[in-house]
């Protein structure tokens, strides 16, 4: 079968003076259709990097990607472009919302990049709004929304292009708890509807409720199965045995 995502031994090694560092140690990993990713990890761990190199915005050192059966480790800036375009659905920590258009022509404008005609790109915005539940603010500006709408306004953004992949580094890094939760809800609910979606966090509570967790440390997964097994939300210690992270509690599962 032929994997939607495929990363094989890739290392991501950036020479800082004499010290070599190791942002991605040999990672393998492949991602299908409709699955629900959540990549985690401490701060420095690689997670970034690899989502840089997923996203088709950074190259490997070594080894391979391959994104819908193509090879993409050793693309040039336009040819990754083009791809990003073509799959890739981003979601950031910041909206990037541009404060001077209104939320429909916010979701718009990467459809006008990608070439699309006007009614295409009307068309598509509107379906997308649809989905997120934002159909009666398409006229509001950003400002005039919660944060929590502005980031459901930058999911629809995303899903107007259609992609293979919707990519999310930190969605609900800028949101209080409640907030998070709820745009979590939406990628959820995505998620059920056939989207495939690789998330970022640093959040357990929010990495649970993937399907699957892929845990890095030292730029290597030390985890990679099952988001509802407990070995998912714990890591070694020096001595080997296991204890819970940090910030992780009864409450945060619930
Ligand atoms: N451009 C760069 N040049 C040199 N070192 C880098 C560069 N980018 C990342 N690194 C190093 O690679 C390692 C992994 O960084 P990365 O940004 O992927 O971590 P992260 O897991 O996203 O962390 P955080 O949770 O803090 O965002 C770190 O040690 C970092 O210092
Ligand atoms: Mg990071």
């Amino acid at each position: 079968m032929k994997h939607l995502i495929e990363l094989k031994n890739l290392y991501k090694i950036y020479q800082m003076g004499s010290e070599t560092v190791h942002a991605l140690d040999g990672i393998s990993l492949t991602i299908d259709p409709g699955e629900f990713v959540a990549i985690v990890g401490q701060s420095g761990s690689g997670k970034s990097t690899a989502m840089n190199i997923i996203g088709c915005l950074d190259v490997p050192t070594s080894g391979t990607y391959h994104l819908g059966g193509v090879d993409v480790s050793t693309m040039d800036d336009d040819q990754q472009a083009e791809i990003r375009n073509k799959m890739l659905g981003f979601i950031f920590q910041q909206y990037n919302l541009i404060p001077k258009l209104n939320v429909l022509e916010n979701v718009e404008l990467p459809l006008l990049y990608a070439g699309l005609s006007s009614s295409e790109r009307r068309q598509r915005a509107l379906a997308a709004l649809e989905r997120v539940g934002l159909s009666d603010k398409c006229k509001n500006l950003p400002s005039q929304l919660s944060g929590g709408q502005q980031q459901r306004v930058s999911i629809a953004r995303a899903l107007a292009g259609k992609p293979s992949v919707i990519l999310a580094d930190e969605p609900t890094g800028a949101l209080d708890s409640r907030t998070g939760r709820e745009v979590l809800g939406f990628l959820k609910k995505l998620n059920q509807e056939g989207d495939t979606v690789v998330l970022i966090t640093h959040d357990n509570s929010i990495a649970v409720q993937a399907k699957r967790i892929v845990r890095l440390q030292d730029g290597k997964i030390i985890y990679d199965g099952d988001a509802s097994d407990p070995r998912a939300v714990v890591q070694p210690t020096v001595s080997g045995d296991l204890e819970p992270l940090e910030g992780f509690g009864e409450e945060a599962r619930a």
